[in-house]
């Protein structure tokens, strides 16, 4: 089927924050012990870090990871994990009934961060812990002073301060499943009491509240209102978590997912707007969407997947060890372009997670790492989308989708910096070709110059459920999208069905 799009500079949505493309570590099955870190295999280095593992993280172009849960920091004792490697306790994690060993702490992960060349986001317990176990852990990270703590920090390796910018109060704290869970009015209190004190310790933070869990859950909405009543003044972001999975074979349903992002976004935006109204502010909170993803976490019947609790208390399981498949990061290739199109609110987000568990990079312990078919569309969006995002309006097909009612079958964003323009497209459609022709009249009156394709990318396969696996490792890939041109004030180019592609123009 024909499709019709247009680049126009001029429906700029806003600049982009290259903090959405983050990334999620978290102590959780084989995402640090057998994943990152582990000592003896053939790549790692004196420190125990896998090099292959830190040049496939360098790859995929992430900009700042949050770290360390999640469901783990909500029990979690930092200093466990700071100190002499032989006096660190092990300790139980209640969140993955697994056994914490504490071998990597805040010291090792910042070593990671500074090989694979990405920033540290830091959580900070509000489950079992408060204020002012918050305010030790921000004191040892970035006091820049002659204290009982910065004198710790210097003794274990690190005089000068690790100038953390981005700290998350608490993870999910609407969640049932929490250890630590409170209502909205409690959780707002202490995440208002506790943003205050820290920023006592360093006014320049950047700190996020907990949103929902999901926009599914039976307090959305009601949450962020709450929350953000008494927490407005003091935070910079409220964060979202969205995971999207295939259900019952219906691909089709699957590939609107991106609807639901941005739905939640929107309405995320809209209550923080009207908390802004009824305070009378023109502040304005931003989205932190830092945790995103394709993950299977329900079975068929409608329960949960990856039970930990059936599997004892085991170091480093394997835990929510996602195959994915072209279907799924062809969505995940829409949850991108949905996050670029909500750029002027949504300024840091994080896919969650990075390696092994629901990861775009898997490894086999003492073998190979190799990359999820969701890696291509992370690392090529975070490679090619600089400067603004701009509206790319398109009239395609449609769909009927249970949930969304008519949905556009192609769904595209474009990025212009400086040197050029890249344009990203979906097509969700589980049947028709999209034949896409682009106007880029408004686009070249603005440059006032020619552009041509200098780089493009599809990711499709006639088998949508093809995989990289162990046996198996570059089944799928990316190649050039046949065929895209530039004639004249028009980008042509195909898409087939259940396909994402980008295109750079220069
Ligand atoms: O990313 C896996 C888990 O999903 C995180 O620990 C938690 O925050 C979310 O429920």
């Amino acid at each position: 089927a024909d499709a019709a799009a247009r680049i126009d500079p001029h429906h700029a949505i806003g600049d982009i924050d290259r903090r959405i493309f983050g990334g999620f570590v978290e102590h959780l099955g084989r995402h640090i012990y057998d994943g990152i870190f582990e000592p003896g295999h053939p790549s790692a280095g004196a420190d125990g870090f896998r090099h292959d593992v830190i040049d496939l993280v360098a790859e995929l172009g992430v900009s700042t990871i949050r770290y360390p849960g999640g469901n783990f920091v909500s029990g979690y004792r930092w200093e466990d994990g700071i100190g002499p490697k032989e006096a660190r306790p092990r300790r139980l994690d209640l969140a993955w009934h697994s056994t914490e060993t504490n071998e990597v702490g805040l010291h090792e992960f910042q070593a990671w961060l500074d090989h694979v060349g990405s920033d540290l986001m830091l959580a900070v317990n509000l489950g079992t812990r408060g204020t002012q176990e918050a305010l030790d852990l921000l004191e040892y990270a970035n006091a820049d002073a002659d204290t009982a703590w910065t004198a710790q920090r210097s003794a274990n390796g690190r005089p000068t301060p690790f100038d953390v910018r981005m700290w998350c109060l608490g993870n999910e704290m609407d969640g049932p499943w929490q250890v630590g869970h409170r209502n909205a009015d409690d959780y707002g209190k202490l995440a208002s009491r506790t943003a205050k004190a820290m920023r006592m310790v360093d006014p320049g933070l950047e700190l996020v509240v907990c949103g929902s869990s999901s926009s599914g859950m039976p307090t959305f909405g009601s949450w962020e209102r709450t929350v953000l009543e008494h927490t407005f003044d003091d935070v910079d972001f409220i964060s979202c978590h969205s995971y999207y999975q295939e259900m019952g074979g219906n691909a089709q349903e699957f590939l609107a997912s991106g609807v639901d992002m941005a739905r939640f976004i929107e309405s995320v935006v809209a209550i923080a707007d009207t908390v802004a109204a009824t305070k009378k502010s023109d502040k304005r909170i931003m989205i932190s969407f830092d945790e995103w993803n394709v993950w299977y976490l329900h079975n068929e019947e409608g329960g949960q997947n990856d039970k930990p609790e059936e599997r004892g208390w085991p170091v480093a399981p394997r835990l929510l060890e996602d195959q994915y498949h072209v279907l799924d990061a062809v969505v995940f290739g829409d949850l991108l372009i949905t996050l670029l199109q909500h750029a002027d609110r949504v300024r840091s987000a994080s896919l969650a997670q990075l390696v092994n568990v629901i990861a775009p990079i898997m490894t086999e312990p003492g073998g190979i790492a190799w990359r999820q078919t969701t890696f291509f569309p992370f690392s090529i969006t975070s490679r090619l989308a600089h400067g603004r995002a701009v509206r790319v309006p398109v009239t395609s097909d449609t769909f009927t989708s249970e949930r969304f009612g008519e949905v556009a079958a192609v769904n595209a964003v474009a990025t212009i910096d400086d040197e050029g323009v890249s344009l990203f497209l979906v097509n969700r459609s589980t049947t028709d070709a999209a034949a896409v022709t682009v106007d880029l009249a408004p686009l070249l009156r603005e440059l006032g110059r020619e552009v041509a394709v200098v780089e493009s990318a599809l990711l499709h396969d006639d088998d949508r459920y093809a995989a990289n696996t162990l046996g198996d490792p570059f089944r799928v890939g990316v190649r050039a999208l046949d065929g895209a041109a530039v004639a004249g004030e028009s980008l042509t180019l195909t898409l087939p069905p259940v396909s994402w592609g980008a295109i750079r123009l220069a």
